[in-house]
């Protein structure tokens, strides 16, 4: 017997190749809850989102640049939520190779990804969306989602072989990320005039969590009626995305309006989690985004999320909050099981953590 979150008969990549016509499932209700952000739009307006040159964040760069640049941070971060991060010091041809080897692991033959399938009721391996109840709608993409660190928590049967260099790929990029995520969150931490470890503590530490979702979303024949992604905001602490080039897809929702975030390159985008939200008690925003899919082209991304270790409790920092800005959220810890929950029933967690 099929349960609610087995696989499907095919993957999104298959139904692609074999130019089926997406299944009713995939088809965008209205009526679901997973569209109150709005309905899908293919092509709104480019978001002028903002642009932070990391290199003048670093505490070795002219006192004066890195304080333009944390003003330009923090304005960012209360503003849209997320920044096209530049000079983060990884090269563009560094950046290609990781997108590569993560495009060859797709284009391998199924049977080959097929060893690598999540397993039902878990979220790690290769595989499609999962649905957990009726009217949710399926978004047209695979991943490849996996748990990086802590490194001992690696269930290195998800991590695929083939690419023969993807393991270390998705290690050495992970040192990488881990570099500049703790730069951002030192730099958020001093945007805001707080001790530089006020939030790199919660998430930069030994046991602290880092997991990656690599994702295909291939070319679909309907992409008015079919998310990639449906609208969500990330439950991480801060979220760092590498773009596919060659296409757009990813929207970000700003004021009740839809935003194409545009692809500039070499630039890696930043957008802040749920948590980072609930710590900086609300200064900063966790944005909602989705993804659209293409007629033509498919796009790959690749996400890596930040968490802290799952017992520890995270609440607004005292020094955010007083009279002019009472609490807003509660303390709450395992925000990843909790945000899970809520998700199942039809719940935004951001609200249901509120004071
Ligand atoms: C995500 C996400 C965006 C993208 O994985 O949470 O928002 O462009 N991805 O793939
Ligand atoms: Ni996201």
């Amino acid at each position: 017997m099929a349960t609610r979150d087995s696989l499907p008969a095919k993957t999104a990549q298959q139904m692609a190749m074999d130019g089926d016509e997406p299944p009713p499932k995939y088809i965008v209700n209205n009526t679901t809850n997973y569209t109150k952000f709005g309905a899908l739009e293919i092509s709104p307006p480019f978001a002028p989102v903002p642009i932070i040159d990391i290199s003048c964040l670093l505490s070795s760069s002219k006192q004066d640049d890195q304080e333009t640049e944390l003003a330009k941070l923090r304005s960012a971060l209360s503003t849209w939520g997320c920044f096209q991060a530049v000079n983060h010091g990884l090269s563009d041809s560094y950046l290609d190779n990781v997108r590569q080897v993560i495009k060859q692991f797709f284009d391998l033959p199924l049977k080959e990804k097929q060893k690598y399938f999540r397993e039902t009721g878990s979220v790690e391996g290769y595989g499609n969306d999962m649905t957990y109840s009726e009217n949710q709608s399926q978004d047209w993409c695979d991943r490849l989602f996996l748990r990086i660190l802590p490194e001992d928590q690696r269930k290195l049967r998800f991590w695929p072989e083939n690419p023969s260099n993807l393991r270390e790929t998705i290690d050495d990029y992970t040192n990488k990320i881990k570099s500049i995520s703790f730069v951002i969150f030192e730099a958020m931490a001093k945007s805001l005039d707080l001790e530089k470890n006020s939030f790199s503590k919660y998430f930069m530490e030994e046991r602290d969590v880092l997991q990656g979702r690599f994702i295909l979303y291939p070319p679909c024949p309907v992409p008015e009626q079919v998310f990639g992604l449906k609208a969500h905001s990330d439950r991480s602490g801060i979220t760092l995305l590498l773009q596919d080039p060659g296409v757009e897809g990813l929207q970000v929702l700003n004021d009740g309006e839809w935003y194409m975030v545009p692809v500039i390159r070499d630039a890696i985008f930043v957008n802040l989690g749920d948590q980072m939200q609930i710590m900086s008690n609300g200064i900063f925003k966790s944005p909602v985004h989705r993804v659209v899919t293409n007629k033509e082209k498919g796009r790959i991304s690749v996400a890596m999320f930040t968490e802290p270790e799952p017992t520890k409790e995270i609440s607004p920092v005292d020094v955010l909050v007083d009279e002019k800005r009472p609490r807003v959220y509660k303390t709450v810890k395992n925000y990843a099981v909790f945000n899970h929950e809520c998700f199942q029933k039809g719940l935004v967690a951001l609200d249901a953590v509120k004071l």
